[in-house]
């Protein structure tokens, strides 16, 4: 392995991350408020301002631009103390789509945003489990706690119960009952009140801190605030998990830290603490054994393809996450699942508001190509000898299903040719469906919005009006069994087709459903990933 000290101090200072979160939870608040802490913007739009659009960091496609939601992720970067951190934005209204999941195959840790008073909700623990296979860090900021919130040592013991990880508090909140005045930071036994300047969260807030001990804040807060506080931090040291950084880097606990990223209280402390314990990127593996980042050699892969980022061009850029050394404006990779080489010579970078071409980059960082068709997700791409393959992108079951067709057949040609490119980017999941012909198709997508995606661009890409017959199935399992048949499932209201690559799955109706399926085909094993494809 050949290291270069220049590699290895600028992978040093990468922190690669995505935000976690149910829809509302104020992912993108939260994402707004680290770019104005961060510097990359100077005055964060108001919520108003958002939704007129003036703020404007993924509003490729006219669909999201007319439901005011985000429907494209994507990857910001910008410089903090010394540090270039790397957000990973992973869509998360009904817009869900596997492109969430894969985005954190792209990630070198996690921040879980929850909303206080709602807790640990439906998404959140889908996007936790994944971020849990992977093993990779995760923090939590309970957010608005502004408002009235649920008592926090019953969220700590939500978050331990529903998705099993232990949690450590960093700080703890100073008014939970919409009354929220500051934090109390337990490294360092110091309270941290905010001042709310009146902005409306547009600005950096100020803030004074103090000893626990310093009658001053007794007088601030009064006693009911103080003398709570005291009795919650007695309660912590002797009830609470230890911290431990080996466990936190391992993502088996999880530090938590209380703020209101609309109101700016405690966002800079969390950004703070998060850079200092959030890890760089890692080695990871590959087909031919483990690839250091700070290797000279470059690499990397594929793990969203983007259509229509611009539609006067009708371009398709493939994000490519770096894993080992530098990019370099004009390099030539090899582009393993195909043999061929290619030269990388406009890569763009995404900062707050804008795209630039990147002159360099290193591993941690993401850079999007223009693809002229040549990528799938999960494609590789790497400098040296011999080239090989990062571990696959896991695909994910969808959750909702349709029959689409073209509703004029002599759109045959182009009806095939879009849903084959859509799928390589990964929006839908295709099966063949026995008896259905080759004119139709079972689509599956993660969120339902997708499914108006796909209406939407199947017209505007490629001409096609579709015919779309919602089906009434809400699970997909990849089934590894001899001969799996209809006869075997025994429920009308479960099927059997088969993916793009050839694999059996079965879909049902519900989990009901697929226990009793399980039940009946013991010797059977039902799959919720993807197997590799033989
Ligand atoms: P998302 O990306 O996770 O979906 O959430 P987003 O940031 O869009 O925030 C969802 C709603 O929650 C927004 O209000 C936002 O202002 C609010 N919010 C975010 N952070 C906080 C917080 O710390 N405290 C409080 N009280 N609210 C917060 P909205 O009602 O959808 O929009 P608007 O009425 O404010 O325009």
């Amino acid at each position: 392995m050949k290291i270069s000290d220049e590699i290895q101090a600028e992978v040093q200072r990468r922190r690669t991350f995505a935000i976690i979160s149910h829809p509302d939870a104020g992912k993108t608040t939260m994402t707004e408020k680290l770019l104005l802490y961060g510097g990359a913007i100077r005055l964060a739009g108001t919520v108003k301002a958002r939704k007129a659009k003036q703020y404007a960091v993924s509003d490729w496609m006219d669909i999201e631009k007319q439901r005011g939601i985000s429907v494209t992720s994507s990857a910001l970067n910008f410089d903090y103390n010394g540090y270039r951190i790397n957000i990973l934005d992973t869509p998360g209204h009904q817009d869900f789509s596997e492109d969430t999941y894969r985005t954190l195959v792209a990630a070198d840790s996690a921040v879980m945003l929850i909303d206080g008073a709602k807790g640990v909700e439906a998404q959140t623990k889908k996007l936790f489990h994944v971020c849990r296979m992977r093993g990779i860090p995760i923090f939590t900021f309970v957010n608005k706690l502004d408002r009235a919130c649920k008592n926090p040592l019953d969220l700590m013991a939500e978050i331990e119960e529903t998705l099993g990880i232990k949690s450590y508090p960093m700080n703890w909140p100073i008014g939970i009952d919409g009354d929220f005045k500051g934090v109390f930071d337990r490294g360092q036994s110091r309270i941290e009140l905010f001042e709310s300047g009146g902005s409306h969260g547009q600005s950096i807030v100020a803030s004074r801190s103090g000893s626990v001990n310093d009658p001053r804040f007794k007088e601030l807060l009064g006693d009911h605030l103080y003398g709570r506080l005291c009795e919650d931090i007695s309660l912590l040291d002797i009830a609470g998990d230890e911290f431990d950084m080996e466990k936190i880097r391992a993502g088996e606990l999880t530090p938590v830290f209380f703020g209101s990223a609309m109101t700016n209280f405690g966002v800079s402390q969390f950004l703070e603490a998060f850079i200092s314990m959030a890890p760089p990127p890692a080695e990871r593996i590959h087909s031919e054994g483990i690839m250091s980042p700070w290797d000279s050699d470059f690499s990397g892969f594929v793990f969203k393809i983007q259509a229509n980022m611009d539609p006067a061009h009708r371009d398709r850029l493939a994000f490519i996450r770096i894993c080992s050394g530098k990019y370099e404006k004009g390099m030539e990779v090899t582009h393993e699942r195909t043999g061929r080489k290619i030269r990388l010579s406009q890569a763009q970078q995404f900062m707050a508001q804008e795209r630039t071409a990147a002159e360099n980059a290193y591993a941690g960082d993401i850079v999007g190509v223009f693809d002229p068709g040549t990528f799938l997700i999960g494609d590789t791409i790497c400098t040296g000898q011999k080239p090989f393959r990062y571990e696959g992108i896991p695909m994910f079951p969808a959750e909702h299903f349709a029959e689409v067709s073209a509703r004029d057949s002599s759109k045959r040609k182009q009806f095939l040719k879009g849903i084959q490119q859509i799928s390589e980017e990964g929006a839908i999941q295709v099966f063949k469906t026995p008896n259905l012909g080759i004119e139709m198709f079972t689509v599956g997508v993660a969120g339902i919005l997708q499914l108006e995606v796909l209406e939407y661009r199947m017209k505007s890409e490629y001409n096609v009006d579709l015919f779309i017959r919602n089906l009434p199935y809400t699970l997909a399992r990849w089934v590894i069994a001899d001969n799996f048949t209809k006869e075997m499932l025994g429920f009308s209201e479960a099927v059997i087709v088969e993916d793009q690559y050839g694999r059996t799955v079965v879909l049902v109706k519900n989990q009901w459903t697929l226990n009793s399926i399980a039940g009946k085909n013991k010797d059977a094993r039902f799959l919720d990933i993807a197997p590799p494809v033989s």
